[in-house]
């Protein structure tokens, strides 16, 4: 039996989920990048935005419905700031769960000014009746209001100024079709590479004055599950080391100092990874196995599994999914240093761990 002890999803230092403080964001508003140029990584999407901004400001126009989906903290908020940011308008910040009655979004439309961007996280949760609300307000930028009921319903249309409508969600599967079909502007946010996320890392190491040696940053980006909000929260952390146990600078012996301390791997693994693949190793013989097996097994929402741990441990090999379940691979066997006989290898541990310059 494996023990999942007093595991703590949410406050995991490796959890890419933002941690909310005062109610707001997680302190790292002056490291977002303000402009496309400044903006590190996902490619693709950054030139293909830049395209679709440059012909929405040349027609005078807003720009189309945007979609923004992939795992969470690769920047969908902070991307969406530089929507607004570029196309010199103000945004509107609000989640899914936050808009509970169809009221609360006619509030939000209707304070809108022209070109405006009202972003809404996980707007895959977003209620049934104020979705309605949302489909002739992207389409046709009016509001129907309806009041009594049968009969004796009356309605009123709204007009509303043209405005963008940013939607972020980690899974753009449970968005229902005609929302989907509203936005003319569909992406998806990659993990990014070790090679990306040191350089967000030595950037914000600059803003917060902090010494950092290329090799430390490499180190730590490695450490980072390809998601630059889990890069800069252990930056603050080795930074905390590199104070008290060296001169302030971040070195790779440093960061390998500090993330032992704090039980993260030399892939970024802590504790809870370890936990979910040892279960599926020992638990269920490699799998396959139900997901929502595998969550109960170790106590936690396979809502959480899904989002949280699967993309890296996906992106790493470790877990592939079939149609069965998800099963542990090779890769993770040797990683653990488990045989598929179910031994533990007896050799060092570190021996045939992966690393992502193998
Ligand atoms: N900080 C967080 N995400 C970033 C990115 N993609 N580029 C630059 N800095 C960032």
């Amino acid at each position: 039996m494996i023990e999942t002890g007093d595991l703590d999803f949410e406050n995991r230092l490796v959890s890419p989920r933002e941690i909310e403080i005062d109610g707001g964001e997680d302190g790292d508003i002056n490291l977002r990048p303000k402009t496309l140029s400044d903006y590190i990584g996902q490619k693709k999407v950054k030139e293909n935005m830049s395209v679709y901004i440059e012909a929405a400001k040349r027609r005078g126009k807003p720009l189309d419905h945007v979609l923004l989906y992939g795992p969470p903290g690769l920047g969908k908020t902070t991307l969406s700031q530089i929507i607004a940011n570029e196309m010199g308008v103000n945004i509107r910040i609000t989640s899914g769960p936050s808009i509970k009655k169809p009221g609360d979004l006619a509030a939000i439309l209707t304070n809108l000014e022209k070109g405006d961007v009202l972003f809404i996280d996980e707007i895959h949760r977003l209620d049934n009746s104020v979705e309605e609300i949302l489909y002739p307000a992207m389409e046709d930028f009016v509001l129907d209001i309806i009041w009594g009921k049968g009969a004796a319903a009356n309605s009123v249309r709204l007009d509303l100024k043209p405005f963008t409508l940013v939607g972020a969600t980690t899974r753009s599967g449970q968005l229902t079709a005609p929302l989907r079909d509203r936005f003319g502007v569909i992406e998806r946010l990659e993990l990014y590479t070790p090679e990306d996320l040191c350089t967000i890392i030595m950037r914000s190491a600059s803003i917060l004055e902090i010494g950092c040696e290329r090799e430390g940053a490499m180190a730590l980006a490695r450490r980072s599950r390809g998601t630059p909000r889990i890069a800069n929260r252990l930056l603050k952390r080795v930074r905390d080391f590199a104070d008290i146990m060296g001169n302030g600078v971040i070195t790779k012996e440093i960061v390998d100092i500090a993330l032992e301390r704090m039980e993260i791997d030399n892939l970024g693994l802590d504790k809870m990874d370890k936990r979910l693949l040892e279960m599926l190793i020992k638990g269920y013989n490699g799998g396959p196995v139900g997901l929502d097996t595998l969550a109960s097994a170790i106590g936690e929402e396979a809502i959480t599994l899904e989002d949280v741990c699967e993309p890296y441990l996906m992106q790493l090999g470790f877990i592939a999914r079939t149609p069965r379940g998800r099963c542990a691979t090779d890769l993770a066997y040797n990683h653990l240093g488990f045989t598929r006989q179910g031994t533990k290898k007896s050799d060092d541990s570190e021996n045939g761990q992966m690393s992502f310059d193998d």
